[in-house]
């Protein structure tokens, strides 16, 4: 059901200084920037082999990440994994019992369609299914 992890993501208060931490310690550069306004963030994608970490900051108080840093502090937010087909994926997890956020997909970055799998399915750890565009 999973191709690969696609991406890491790590919540941060201030996007441009973790860019710039992440690029002068770790060698990494952005490969793609975007404000996803369903979702209040602001996210920064810098490319490791055929993953990604993404580096991800609210952009409103009221935004989920927001509270999160608020709550724990910045770290690491989620797991995102790639699926072939999303539906399906969340159908099968859905009657292995597992806790969707999102029962049905919506709209992620990058034009691919996303949908988040509640931490207490997974050991603590927010997941989130990526399909990309055909
Ligand atoms: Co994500």
């Amino acid at each position: 059901m999973l191709n690969r992890i696609e991406h890491i993501a790590i919540a941060v208060s201030d996007l441009d200084a973790a860019i710039a931490g992440y690029s002068r310690s770790w060698g990494m550069t952005v490969e793609h920037r975007e404000v996803v306004e369903d979702q209040k963030v602001e996210e920064a994608m810098l490319k490791i082999g055929e993953s990604y970490i993404q580096l991800l900051a609210p952009t409103d108080p009221s935004s989920t990440v927001a509270k999160f840093i608020e709550r724990r502090g910045e770290g690491l937010h989620h797991i995102a994994y790639e699926v072939e087909d999303l539906v399906a994926a969340l159908a099968s997890l859905e009657k292995e019992g597992v806790t969707l956020i999102d029962p049905d997909p919506r709209a992620g970055s990058r034009g691919t369609r996303v949908a988040f799998i509640h931490p207490k399915s997974n050991n603590g750890v927010l997941a989130e299914l990526v399909e990309k565009k055909p």
